[in-house]
């Protein structure tokens, strides 16, 4: 990697494997999940999910770079982490606690991500891909919110 530009397509590759990570983990969340809203939560995250791969492949075709290549070891870790832990666990409330606890983890990974390549974007001139992953790192802040909002609410308390 010899300039910013190699680097943001080193960038994007890697949030196309951790968003690709992602499409398969969350569906075992959404059918670990007891709780009803946490289940949607997780349901429609895959949704945006799906969409924010998508959008990673357009902007890569755009680039003339392949998306696939690189693999997002630190996806891959905090997957493992959060299938460990439900491994682990034995009660159905400290369960959904934990769960958005490694939820979050995820979304903060890719809000770092997504931050720095709308960062890169804007600083190379790429300003349509710049709002395009503006855009997807919008949805991760509100994916965020909601896990936030479920555990502040509810969830946790049920876990005491
Ligand atoms: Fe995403």
């Amino acid at each position: 990697m010899k300039n910013l530009e190699a680097l943001f397509e080193h960038q994007l590759q890697d949030l196309y494997s951790a968003e690709d990570q992602l499409t398969k983990a969350l569906p075992k969340m959404a059918k670990k999940a007891k709780d009803a809203k946490l289940k949607k939560a997780f349901e429609d995250h895959l949704e945006e999910t799906k969409e924010h791969k998508t959008r990673i492949k357009e902007i890569c075709d755009e680039l003339d770079i392949k998306a696939k290549g690189e693999t997002c070891k630190a996806m891959e870790g905090l997957i493992k982490e959060a299938e460990d832990f439900l491994k682990e666990v034995d009660d159905e409330d400290v369960m959904h606690a934990g769960m958005i606890a490694e939820a979050q983890r995820v979304e903060h990974y890719e809000i770092s991500g997504y931050g720095t390549a709308v960062r890169y974007a804007k600083e190379l001139g790429h300003k349509d891909i710049a709002a395009k992953l503006q855009k997807t790192l919008d949805e991760e802040y509100k994916a965020d919110t909601t896990l936030n909002d479920l555990a502040e609410k509810r969830l946790n308390k049920k876990a005491i």
